[in-house]
């Protein structure tokens, strides 16, 4: 078990919707097929050049652009206020991504934005949809040996911008969005009244990667040649440009349905508890056929499943915190709820950890 506490959830989608029926009209693609084959009837997608209106301290409305950088920084704010935790006394954000604003990372400029000081450390952490729940162990291990005392772990993503709008196989399923939540160690927790048990909130976990697989659903960088005049012939550098995503959905879906149940049975059995003991089962939200198949195969009932994947699509490294904070602030997930959170996705990576909140 780590020490550590969740202390506040936050998310935020972007404004714009895109419906299976929208799609239709884009596609040979219908609603039906894409509710029963995925369990999604809409997504949230970032647009270009769009906007939302922002509330400001002042009371004053202002429109601002909306990237994947602003609403990351409207869920850490939403998960910073539910934890009562000033954010000059965070000292680390991971921000889980594999499509930032910029290359180089979002975490500094979100930490900057939400009011973090130059004492933070932030960075970003690429691990595709297993991101969020890697950001979580690793800030986990952080806060553990006592390198800090809180911390802020975003997943956010918008895989809309990198995926090949002409193939119907996989345009359906993504959408963007992001979702933070605040972690605290609870070893060094002057004020807390509670019993030692409490004081665990990653109660066991366990993380896999197979490079072997990277071939099944990819983003790759492409480079198109482009020559700079050095002396001589000059040189052939090449410029910074991606191909769209690849996905075999067909290989994504037996990989998920086969690891993921293990991966969950490896995390329980290290935070030494059974099935039963689990309250709620929260996947990474790709299909509700996957969702189903891995409730069945660990024997739980599907009133156990938290998702909200028919509202978002697959949001990536954002799908876990999305559908947590919902569950949180709707009062479905309860303090003291035992939650088993697994993730999967490109890589291959996948893992799975027991969050008490
Ligand atoms: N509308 C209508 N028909 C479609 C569509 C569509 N949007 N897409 C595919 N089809 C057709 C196919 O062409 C195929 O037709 P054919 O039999 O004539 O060739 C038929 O439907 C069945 O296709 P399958 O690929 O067998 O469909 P399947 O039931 O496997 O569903 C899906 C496809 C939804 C992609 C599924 O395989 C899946 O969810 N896989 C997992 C994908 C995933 O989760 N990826 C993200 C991982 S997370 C990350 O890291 C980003």
């Amino acid at each position: 078990p780590i020490s550590v506490r969740p202390v506040g959830i936050g998310s935020s989608a972007p404004s714009t919707v895109l419906t299976n029926f929208d799609l239709e009209s884009v596609h040979d693609t219908s609603d039906e097929w894409i509710r029963t084959r995925t369990g999604i009837e809409e997504r949230r997608v970032l647009v270009h050049d769009g906007t939302r209106k922002v509330v400001h301290e002042d009371g004053g409305e202002k429109a601002e652009r909306e990237t994947l950088r602003t609403l990351g920084i409207d869920a850490a704010r939403n998960a910073i206020q539910m934890s009562n935790i000033n954010p000059e006394d965070i000292q680390l954000v991971i921000c889980a991504t594999s499509s930032p604003d910029d290359l180089f990372g979002d975490a500094p400029s979100i930490a900057a934005a939400v009011g973090c000081t130059t004492r933070t450390v932030a960075f970003d952490l690429t691990a595709a949809c297993s991101g969020f729940l890697f950001g979580i162990v690793t800030a986990g291990m952080y806060l553990e040996n006592g390198a800090c005392k809180n911390a802020l772990v975003l997943g956010a993503d918008a895989l809309t911008r990198w995926v090949d709008w002409d193939d119907r196989n996989s345009c359906i399923l993504f959408g963007d969005g992001a979702g933070a939540m605040v972690l605290t160690n609870t070893k060094s927790d002057d004020a807390k009244d509670e019993s030692e048990e409490d004081g665990f909130g990653i109660l066991g976990y366990s993380m896999h990667s197979n490079g072997g697989g990277y071939d099944e659903l990819k983003c790759i960088y492409r480079g198109e040649p482009k020559k700079i005049t050095t002396p001589g012939e000059g040189t052939v550098v090449h410029d910074g440009s991606y191909d769209l995503m690849t996905m075999n959905g067909r290989k994504i879906y037996s990989f998920a349905t086969r690891e993921v149940p293990t991966v969950l049975e490896e995390a329980m059995e290290k935070a030494g508890i059974t099935v039963d003991q689990v309250d709620h089962l929260l996947l990474h939200q790709a299909n509700i056929r996957i969702m189903e198949v891995v409730a069945e195969r660990l024997g739980m009932p599907m009133d156990k499943v938290i998702t909200n994947l028919y509202k978002y699509g697959n949001t990536s490294a954002a799908s876990i915190p999305l559908a947590l904070d919902e569950a949180v602030r709707s009062g479905r997930v309860k303090k003291g709820d035992v939650i088993a959170c697994a993730g999967f996705g490109a890589g291959l990576s996948w893992g799975a950890a027991i969050l008490k909140w």
